[in-house]
């Protein structure tokens, strides 16, 4: 059993006499994460930066938080273990419960695969949590194979992949489901962006 060190996310009161209520006013929108979970490949980054893209272009604060920023960088001690990965979405989680307390949207892509992580990322961040599913299944997935990683995976080269070697935990109840194996990438950018809008916007 790994034991999960508590969150502070929220506590943001103990340390700023900012409220989120004037963060919200000044920005024109509240902050809070789309968190969007899939297999590798199966679109994540791409909306995320299509989604950033079209909701500062309505001048939305607005942030993406991937593996490309954060595996680098703050979790490059990181593997692809189950428990790497627990520790990988729980920093992700708190990083991105900051820029909500700083009044942003953040924009998570992550595998996140399984449930109890983001279940714990749900409880942490209460309302300001929006499980968004990439889901593309494993057959589209494999055939893009962008980074010729299933194809390595499948050889027995990469261990622990998701989808092939690791489990993939879908979502049971995501506030928005995406296809990317049927609908374009403009089409699911749009959607999103009306999502964003009605989550986010002050009336
Ligand atoms: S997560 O499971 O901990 O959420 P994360 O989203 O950070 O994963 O990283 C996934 C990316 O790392 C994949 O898109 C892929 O490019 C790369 N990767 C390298 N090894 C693996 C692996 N064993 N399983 C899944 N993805 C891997």
């Amino acid at each position: 059993m790994t034991t999960i060190p508590p969150s502070t996310a929220g506590d943001c009161s103990l340390f700023s006499t900012v409220s989120p209520c004037a963060r919200a006013r000044r920005h024109g929108h509240e902050g809070g994460v789309l968190w969007f979970t899939g297999l590798s490949g199966s679109g994540k980054s791409t909306l995320a930066i299509g989604l950033e893209q079209a909701l500062f272009a309505e001048g939305f604060k607005v942030f993406v938080l991937d593996g490309d920023n954060l595996r680098h960088g703050l979790n490059g001690d990181l593997g692809f273990s189950d428990r790497d990965r627990q520790e990988n979405i729980r920093r992700v989680t708190e990083v991105a419960a900051a820029f909500v307390d700083t009044g942003m949207v953040v924009i998570t892509a992550f595998i996140s695969p399984f449930r109890a992580d983001r279940d714990r990322a749900s409880q942490i961040l209460g309302a300001k949590f929006h499980e968004i599913f990439v889901d593309a299944n494993l057959e589209v997935c494999e055939a893009r194979d962008p980074k010729g990683l299933y194809k390595k995976a499948r050889a027995g080269i990469i261990p622990d992949f998701t989808g092939i070697s690791s489990p993939y935990e879908r979502p049971e109840s995501p506030a928005l489901s995406l296809d990317t194996g049927c609908m374009s990438i403009d089409v699911c950018v749009a959607d999103l962006r009306d999502y964003a809008m009605r989550a986010f916007l002050r009336a």
